[in-house]
């Protein structure tokens, strides 16, 4: 037994001076090592002179390059990603869980991963391309439970965001109380496609997130913002493949985007919407989703109450959300479907569409991670 301990105390040692090093090496390349300027030749057209020693994704924003970067350059959202053709070093463990196969091949990289140490050749795509920055004017803030908000940001005069509906928009927190840096965070575009004024968001309250707080705390009508995009490839296909929208809580977002571009063309496509949350006063937008079937002759709401309250008269569906697909859908062989929200929710989805029928290609979703 006191062996067994032995081994165990050195092998906590070992590893403790190894990431020790580790931590040191990297403040010491931080600290100490000076990259001087480095070119990055981009598209084989355009050349920028940026200070090495950043990350290709700092080193890209600050030039106004808007990359997606949904866990602000953490590493764990793999959305960052960038192909270089040249110069980018060996990839790194942090990236290899992101990258498919064609990826690794192709060049494509984790860009807030890829440290700038020497002179790049990179390809972007000509859609981040065209994405800019956009400076708002919060034009309102509305409850619309006790942890999510709406919020209208406001674009200047004769200026338009053009989106398709399910794509989303980075905003950008500025430094507050402990917050030293600036960070992006990713939030689906609400807004009806026909208001060209104005970008709404829906926004849920993470607890210590650092945008999340920022917008319940801090944000206030008239404050400045900046956003970015549009970004994502979550968008309704043109078939007239019946619909199944599932989405709880903020997820609503790009759902209910995607439902006034079709009351605005006058769709006729079969939709359901299955909106799932905890206790009925989580239910929010419930008018307007009425008035989209008033409107939408074959789309119906479905709100889910997994808890509805003792004697509160709920009469709708209840349980998870998921049970209730499995109760309407039956068979989702020919359907098509699109889920937004937390990954385990949209995991059970997608495990509950794959029983009922609906081809693996034909589920679309867009994980808040
Ligand atoms: C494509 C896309 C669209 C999205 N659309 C929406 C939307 O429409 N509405 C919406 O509400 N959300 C949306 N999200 C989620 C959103 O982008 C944010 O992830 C979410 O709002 C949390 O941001 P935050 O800055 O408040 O939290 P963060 O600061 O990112 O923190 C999130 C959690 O991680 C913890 N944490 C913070 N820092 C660390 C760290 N260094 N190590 C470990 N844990 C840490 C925090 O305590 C918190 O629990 C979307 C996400 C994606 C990817
Ligand atoms: S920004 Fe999230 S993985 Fe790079």
């Amino acid at each position: 037994m006191t062996g067994i301990l032995q081994i165990i105390a050195d092998v906590l040692v070992v590893s403790g001076i190894a990431a020790g090093l580790a931590l040191l090496l990297v403040l010491a390349e931080r600290v100490l090592v000076r990259y001087g300027e480095c070119r990055i030749r981009m598209n084989a057209e355009r050349e920028l002179a940026v200070q090495g020693g950043r990350s290709l994704l700092e080193a890209l924003v600050n030039e106004k390059l808007f990359i997606p970067s949904a866990c602000g350059g953490r590493g764990t959202c793999g959305y960052c990603k960038v192909r270089v053709l040249d110069g980018a070093g060996p990839l790194l463990p942090t990236e290899e869980p992101y990258l498919t196969a064609d990826e690794r091949a192709a060049g494509v990289r984790l860009s807030c991963q890829v440290r700038i140490r020497n002179d790049l050749r990179i390809e972007l795509p000509p859609e981040l391309l065209a994405v800019r920055e956009y400076a708002c004017v919060c034009g309102g803030i509305a409850d619309l439970t006790h942890d999510i908000k709406q919020v209208r940001l406001e674009l200047s005069a004769g200026e338009t965001l053009p989106f398709t509906p399910g794509q989303y928009v980075q905003l950008l927190t500025p430094p507050y109380n402990g917050v030293r840096e600036e960070v992006y965070r990713a939030y689906s575009v609400a807004s009806d496609p026909a208001d060209t004024a104005a970008v709404e968001l829906i926004i849920r309250l993470v607890p210590g997130g650092i945008c999340t707080t920022y917008v319940f705390e801090h944000l206030k009508q008239g404050d400045t913002v900046r956003i970015n995009g549009p970004y994502g490839e979550f968008r309704l296909s043109d078939t007239d493949a019946p619909v199944v929208f599932i989405a709880g809580g903020s997820g609503m977002a790009p759902i209910k985007s995607m439902l006034h571009a079709m009351r605005n063309s006058g769709s006729a496509r079969q939709a359901t919407y299955f909106f799932g949350v905890n206790k009925e006063e989580d239910l929010f937008l419930v008018e307007l989703m009425r008035e989209f079937e008033a409107h939408l002759p074959a789309f119906r709401f479905v709100p889910v109450v997994a808890q509805p309250g003792a004697g509160s008269g709920w009469s709708g569906e209840t349980g998870l959300v998921t049970e209730a697909v499995r109760r309407h859908l039956r068979d989702g062989r020919g359907c098509e479907a699109y889920l937004c929200g937390s990954p385990g929710m949209i995991d059970a989805a997608v495990a509950v569409l794959r029983e009922l029928g609906t081809p693996a290609d034909k589920i679309y979703y867009d994980k808040f991670a």
